[in-house]
């Protein structure tokens, strides 16, 4: 096998998982294939400023604590798209030649990208535009990418927010509270609807399906009447009211980002039950911490099966955990299929089996 120089990069929001991915790749290309491996800093960033940013990667770079951190030793970012770059006069300018020209200045023969689908499609775009060959691993903790069952960093997010209700569920029930939980997810309820479950909620409420408060109201005064006096709420930070709007809040830089739900739910359901509610935001706790088993399981094969699609000249393919295995899908199709809850799927059924209220019907309980 010739000689090769494999890029990698990081790219948009954080979680936990990365690490272990990183070590695969390097793992396997350094292992079997002897290429070299250079880790890009701060996502394409490393490759857009100048001098470059970027590190030369080996097995002893990863020295048994890495496998095991959240975050990513490379950096990341999750803003300013190449295409339209902020610039300090104010003016968006497309800078994404100067990021070809930067992979070009590497003599990269193949390039690894770890991203959601935003930062795939972006990536993937660049890379057209300098004939630059890419492989993808799909990493986020809202799990939207339809094409894998998995993302790397969903698992140990949703760990993240079961833990919360299990610490939550024994205050809730010694003060009689309603406790509110809000998680990230971005568009997608995955979070919720997979720690709600596990955390035994009363109500999570996702994004796929419009929420009546009044009937959450209603379940947590059926609950209470049948003699349990706390209840857990779980509630994805893109629910909408009433009347369909998300609450979102402006960041620094004009971005906006999803935030506030959880205080809305919070007071209108104190309001309608007359019970005293508590919210916690989970927020970038679900991102940070060591990553699960799963987690660690998923990124390493992962890692490894996109430098071996490297090897087998596979280009412009996604890594996908399906059917209990790794394999491989066309990034353009993985992108496209956007991964939303299925509102009829088993999981759903599953919570209402269990008389969770996901805000759209009555549930029944008994008194
Ligand atoms: O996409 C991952 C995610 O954590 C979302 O769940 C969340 O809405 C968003 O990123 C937060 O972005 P930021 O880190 O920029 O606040």
């Amino acid at each position: 096998m010739a000689d090769k120089r494999i890029g990698i990069l990081t790219s948009g929001g954080d979680c936990a998982g990365l690490n272990a991915v990183v070590r695969a790749a390097v793992h396997r290309a350094r292992l079997t294939y002897g290429w070299k491996i250079f880790g890009i800093e701060d996502g394409t960033v490393g490759v857009l400023e100048r001098p470059l940013r970027f590190q030369e990667l080996d097995v002893n770079t990863f020295d048994g604590r890495l496998l095991r951190e959240g975050g990513t030793f490379l950096g990341t970012t999750n803003k300013g798209n190449p295409f339209a770059y902020p610039m300090p006069d104010g003016t968006l300018k497309d800078r994404s030649m100067e990021i070809v020209d930067g992979f070009r200045m590497l003599k990269l023969d193949a390039l690894i990208v770890i991203g959601g689908d935003g930062s795939q499609a972006i990536v993937r775009k660049i890379c057209q535009q300098g004939d630059i060959k890419i492989v993808g691993i799909p990493k986020t903790i809202d799990n939207d990418v339809g094409a894998t069952e998995f993302s790397v960093g969903f698992q140990s997010a949703v760990n993240v927010a079961t833990e919360a209700l299990d610490r939550l569920q024994p205050t809730a029930a010694s003060h009689q509270r309603v406790m509110v939980v809000e998680v990230m997810g971005r568009d997608a309820g995955h979070i919720a609807l997979n720690s709600g479950i596990a955390g035994g909620a009363d109500a999570i409420l996702i994004p796929e399906i419009p929420v009546d408060l009044q009937l959450v109201a209603d379940h947590i005064k059926a609950i209470r009447r049948g003699g349990r006096n706390f209840s857990l709420v779980v509630v994805a930070e893109s629910v909408t009211d009433k009347e369909g709007n998300a609450f979102k809040q402006a960041l620094s830089g004009g971005e906006m980002r999803y935030g506030g739900v959880g205080a809305y739910v919070g007071a209108k359901l104190s309001e309608m039950t007359g019970a005293e509610t508590r919210v916690t935001v989970l927020g970038h706790v679900q991102r940070g911490g060591s990553p699960t088993p799963l987690d660690r399981v998923i990124a390493t094969a992962f890692g490894v099966h996109a430098v071996d699609l490297i090897a087998q000249e596979k280009f412009d393919r996604m890594v996908v955990w399906r059917n209990r295995e790794v394999q491989d899908v066309f990034i353009e199709d993985a992108i496209k299929e956007y991964g939303a809850v299925d509102v009829d799927g088993p999981l759903v059924r599953a919570g209402r089996g269990v008389g969770v209220c996901f805000g759209d019907q009555p549930v029944k309980w008994l008194s």
